[in-house]
This record gives structure tokens, sequence and C-alpha cells, in this order.
């Protein structure tokens, strides 16, 4: 019997409380602030989060758009679609992204985390601002295909919309500065920071197996000139002697410029969940880590602005390495996958 009361009366308490809780977030019109995680062994921010501070009514409008077809002129195409969760925000299947009625771009899907710290955007920066980065898919006609203004009207056309953007902004307005805000607010909070390399490193609370430790050795004295610190890449555009694909012709870094001296070069990829993202290179190439370092072992070609960095010590580019050294080097990168964020709920469409 007295049992059966206490069972009650915990019973009561969850009601009142749950109640509670429902009431707080019923009268809650505040919107607060998130925090973008910053770990003391990342770069400075590069976003500027007091321009557009993200909040949780932000963040929730944001993810709302981010897996909205709404954003595509065929309803159906969104960002999610080629950015997905599970294969750290990359598309998966296709070397190259594929947008409105399965139309193909040129190049494989960058994957979205430490956004918040990148200097510019795409393979080639075409854009150097993040919020400057979304016209771009919206409006190419391999990926969304659809103009701002339709985004607009439909968006305006969405109750449930007017709502979130009132709550989420003050003038609530359903603008082209709102709508860039609400998703870079959803994309700067997708930090990844946490995982193996980083808890050994710069944690104290794992180690890396031999294998990992020798991979990081080959990797500190044959990689990291271009795929340096904390977020393995130094940001800049270069050339790592990939033989030229003359289906697409990419010029890189050079179509934005306009420079012969940039053709050719291209954004040096972070490494971080490289083992998630395949295919691999701006053009999706290779399917496996192992082409990747065959290809740096013996098919580096001498293209036009090849980097000064691809050459070895006999003066020959590339970076011969035998099978052994190759599996450590492989061992070592996937010590830098974070599955928390392919999992984490907060970034995830359901
Ligand atoms: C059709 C597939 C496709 C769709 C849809 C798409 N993207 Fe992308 N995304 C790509 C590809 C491909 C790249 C690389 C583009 C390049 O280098 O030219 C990219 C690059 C990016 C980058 C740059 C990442 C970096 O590290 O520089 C961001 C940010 C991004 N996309 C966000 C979005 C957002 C937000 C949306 C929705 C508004 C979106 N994408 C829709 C395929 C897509
Ligand atoms: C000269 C600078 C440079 C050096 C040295 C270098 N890389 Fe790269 N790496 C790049 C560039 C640039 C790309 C992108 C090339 C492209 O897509 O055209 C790239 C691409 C990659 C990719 C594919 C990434 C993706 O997201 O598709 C991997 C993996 C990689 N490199 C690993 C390595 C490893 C391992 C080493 C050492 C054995 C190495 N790199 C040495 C510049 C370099």
């Amino acid at each position: 019997m007295l049992r059966y009361w206490s069972y009650i009366a915990i019973l009561m308490t969850l009601i009142s409380c749950s109640g509670d809780e429902y009431a707080v977030v019923e009268d809650l019109d505040e919107n607060k602030e998130l925090e973008v995680p910053q770990p003391a062994y990342f770069p400075e921010l590069t976003y500027d989060i007091n321009e557009n501070p993200p909040t949780e009514k932000g963040f929730e409008l944001g993810k709302k758009l981010f897996y909205d077809g709404k954003l595509s002129s065929s309803g159906v195409i969104s960002c999610g679609f080629c950015h997905m969760q599970e294969f750290a925000f990359t598309h998966h299947t296709h070397r190259v992204s594929h947008g409105v009625g399965g139309a193909l771009g040129t190049r494989n899907a960058q994957p979205l985390h430490n956004l918040a710290y990148k200097k510019s955007f795409n393979w080639d920066g075409a854009a150097a601002h993040l919020d400057a980065h979304f016209i771009i898919p919206i409006t190419t006609e391999v990926e969304m295909n659809e103009e701002i203004g339709n985004v607009l009207e439909k968006l305006k056309d969405d109750p449930s919309y007017q709502e979130m953007f009132n709550a989420a902004f003050e003038d609530g307005q359903i603008d082209t500065k709102n709508l860039f805000d609400a998703l870079a607010q959803f994309l700067v909070m997708m930090v990844s920071a946490e995982t193996k390399y980083d808890r050994v490193v710069h944690q104290g609370t794992a180690e890396f197996t031999a294998e990992e430790q020798a991979g990081k050795a080959l990797f500190d004295s044959k990689c990291s000139s271009c795929h340096s610190g904390e977020l393995f890449t130094n940001q800049q555009y270069m050339n790592n002697g990939l033989p030229i694909n003359p289906q697409y012709d990419d010029k890189g870094r050079g179509r934005v410029t306009g420079n012969p001296d940039d053709d050719y070069t291209f954004q040096v990829p972070s490494l971080r969940n490289i083992e998630f993202t395949l295919p691999y290179m701006h053009d999706g190439r290779f399917d496996t880590l192992e082409e990747v370092l065959d290809f740096y072992d013996s098919g580096v070609e001498e293209t036009p602005n090849i980097s000064q960095e691809m050459y070895n010590e006999n003066n020959v580019p590339g970076i011969p390495l035998t099978e052994e050294e190759k599996e450590k080097i492989i061992a070592f990168l996937k010590t830098l996958s974070d599955v928390d964020l392919t999992l984490d709920e907060r970034f995830s469409e359901f």
C-alpha cells in the first residue's frame, strides 16, 4: 500500500514538473543565445558571431531551412540532400554533386564542419564569407536552380515560417539577410573537435596505438606542410599534382581570380572526418584513402602551378611511400573521425 502511495506521489510530482516546464516554454518569448564551441586548441574564429550571434530560435529556423526542399526550384533538393550528416555532411554515392532534375555538377560536395573557422568557401574560394556563400547553391542551375525571390515568396506562403522568423529575428522579416543569417547560425554550431586525435594530443585522455603514432610521424613529415594545424589545412590554394581531369578541365582558384598563376589550385581540404567524406578530391575521383595515398606515392603529375611542397628530396614530384607507410598514415587519419558529429541530434533532420 505504502509503495502504491509513493508511486502516486512520484507520479504527481512528475506531472506537476512537466506542467511547469510546459508553462515556462509557453511564456518564454526571450530567445537564448547559443555559444559557438571554441576549443582552446583551435585557431581564432573567422565568423563574426557578434554580427550574427546564433540563438536557439535562429538555429531552429536555420535547421528547418537546411532540410527544406522549398529552397530549390523542384521543391525536393534541400541543402541536406547533398550534405548528409552521416557522411560529415557530404554527398554520397556520387563523385560530383547532383542537384535539381538529377543535373550533375562538376565538384564533390565538401563537408560542413568548423565553418566558423574557415577563411573562404568552396574548393576555389568563390565565397569569402559564409553568409555570401548560400546564394551559390540556391541559384546554381545544377544545384538548387532557384531564385532567391521565389524562395522568399514560398517561405512567406508558409505560416510556420512567419512564426519562426518572428521568433528568431527582431524585425521578423522574411528577407535574404535573415534567411542567410539563420542558415549561418545553424552551420556555425557544427564544430568538430572531439576525436581520438584530440583526446590524445590535447586532452591526454587516450593513447595512440603504435601504428597510429607511427602514422602521425609520417604525416607530420610528409603531409603537414599543407594539411597543417588543428584544422589540418593551411587554408591556402595549392596544386597537389592531381592529373587534370579532361572531362571538366576545372581550373579551380584560377576560375575565381582570372590569374593564370592560380590555375589548377584548390583549397587544401581539412582532413578532419576524412574517413566519412569519400569520395575524395574536388572531383571525387578516388573512392578510398588507399587510392589517395597511391596517388601521392606514384600518381603525382607536374601540372601547371604544382606546389613546391610536392617535390621530394630527389626533386621529383611525388611523395614516395611504402605499403606499410600508407597503412600507418591511414590509421592516423582515422583518429580524426568524429562519430558524435554524424549522430548529433541537434543537427539531424528528424
Ligand atoms: C546539389 C548539391 C548541393 C546542394 C543542394 C547544396 N550544396 Fe553545398 N556544396 C555542394 C558542392 C558540390 C560544394 C563544393 C562547391 C564548389 O567548390 O564549387 C558545396 C560547398 C558548400 C559549402 C562550402 C564548404 C567549405 O568548406 O568551403 C557550404 C558552406 C555549403 N555547401 C552549404 C550549403 C547550403 C547551406 C546549402 C543549401 C542552401 C547547400 N550547400 C546546398 C553541393 C551542394
Ligand atoms: C602541396 C600541398 C599538399 C601536400 C604536401 C599534401 N596534400 Fe593532400 N591535398 C592537397 C590539396 C590541394 C588537395 C585537394 C586537391 C584537389 O582536389 O584538387 C588535397 C587533397 C587531399 C585529400 C582528399 C581530401 C578530400 O576532402 O577530398 C586527402 C585525403 C589528402 N590530401 C591527404 C594527404 C596526405 C595523407 C598527404 C601526405 C602523404 C598529403 N595529402 C599531402 C594539398 C596537399
